[in-house]
Order: C-alpha cells, then structure tokens, then sequence
C-alpha cells in the first residue's frame, strides 16, 4: 500500500512536470526575459544578495536532519555551529571524506554561497549528497543565519 501511494505521488509530480514544460514551450516566443529569470542562479554574486537570518532559520530545516547548531558531538555531517570563516573538515573527532577533508577552503559567506549552489560540483566526491539550492536568496539568507546564530 506504501509502495502504491509512493508510485502514484511519482506518477502525479511527472504529470505535473509535464504539464509545465508544455506550457513553458507553448509561448516560448516572448519568454526570453522570463526564462533567463529561472537560469540556475549561479551566476548571481554573493554581494548582490541580503542575507535575511530570520528567513534562513526556516531555510534551515533542509540542513537540520544531518547537521547540529550546537557546539557538540558530529551528526550524520559536522556541526555547523560556528561554520562561517571556519576551515573546510576542520570539526575534530568528525570522519570527514576526503574530499571535504582535504579541501582547502575556507568555509567565508562568499565561499559558502558558491558551495551550496552545488555541493557536488564544488567539492567533486563529498558525502553531502543534497542536490544544489538554486535560489541564491535563500543561500544568502541560510549563510546569514549560521553566522547569527554563532554570534549569540
Ligand atoms: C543528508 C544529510 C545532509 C544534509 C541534509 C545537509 N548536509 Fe551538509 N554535510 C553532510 C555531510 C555528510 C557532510 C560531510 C561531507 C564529507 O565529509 O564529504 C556535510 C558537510 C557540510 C559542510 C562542510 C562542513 C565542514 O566542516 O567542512 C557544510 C558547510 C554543510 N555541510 C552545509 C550544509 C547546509 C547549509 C545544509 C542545508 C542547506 C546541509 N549541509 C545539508 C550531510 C548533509
């Protein structure tokens, strides 16, 4: 029965998927200024954006299963209590891969934005399997929260 909702919840996201692609398709003609508006926002710069901390709070909860904001014990990833300005694979008693071990990198706001737009690109091999955030609001906004949260 479990398997059967899944499968059905699948099937309707497709139906759903589709039915956007045809409609962007279908006037594509004049949606040039609008289609580059969903580009990827990679291209957006750190200091094009204001971080809001209230916002990354809620932002938060799609780190929150893996990672503590306590300055304790690891979870499934390391604390990130304190992350910003600190050094990449730095949390002591924390298994890290040896790509974001090893990584030489500091984890700055500026850096940080450009990591969680693509976690796999940015770090080839890392054990932080979540897909990229594209919005770069909402990184801007995560990055100005963890680093509020450590100033407390
Ligand atoms: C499914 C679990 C999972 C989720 C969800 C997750 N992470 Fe991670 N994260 C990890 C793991 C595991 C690592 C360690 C990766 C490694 O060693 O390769 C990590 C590493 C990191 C690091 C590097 C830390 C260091 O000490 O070098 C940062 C920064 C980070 N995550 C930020 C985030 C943020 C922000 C979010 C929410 C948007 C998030 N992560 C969501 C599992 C996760």
């Amino acid at each position: 029965m479990r398997a059967l909702i899944k499968t059905t919840i699948a099937l309707a996201g497709l139906a759903a998927l589709s039915a956007c692609g045809g409609g962007a398709s279908e006037d594509s003609t004049g949606a040039a200024p609008s289609e580059a508006a969903v580009e990827p926002s990679v291209e957006v710069a750190f200091a094009d954006v204001t971080g809001d901390p209230a916002a990354g709070e809620g932002a938060f909860g799609q780190c929150r299963a893996c990672h503590s904001l306590a300055d304790d014990g690891p979870g499934v990833g390391p604390t990130l209590y304190g992350v910003v300005g600190r050094p990449a694979g730095s949390v002591a008693g924390y298994n890290y891969s040896e790509a974001n071990g090893s990584a030489d990198v500091v984890w700055t706001d500026e850096v940080l934005f450009e990591y969680l737009g693509d976690p796999s690109g940015f770090l080839p091999g890392t054990r932080m399997m979540i897909p990229g955030i594209d919005d770069a609001q909402r990184r801007a906004d995560l990055i100005a929260f963890l680093e509020a949260n450590a100033a407390e």
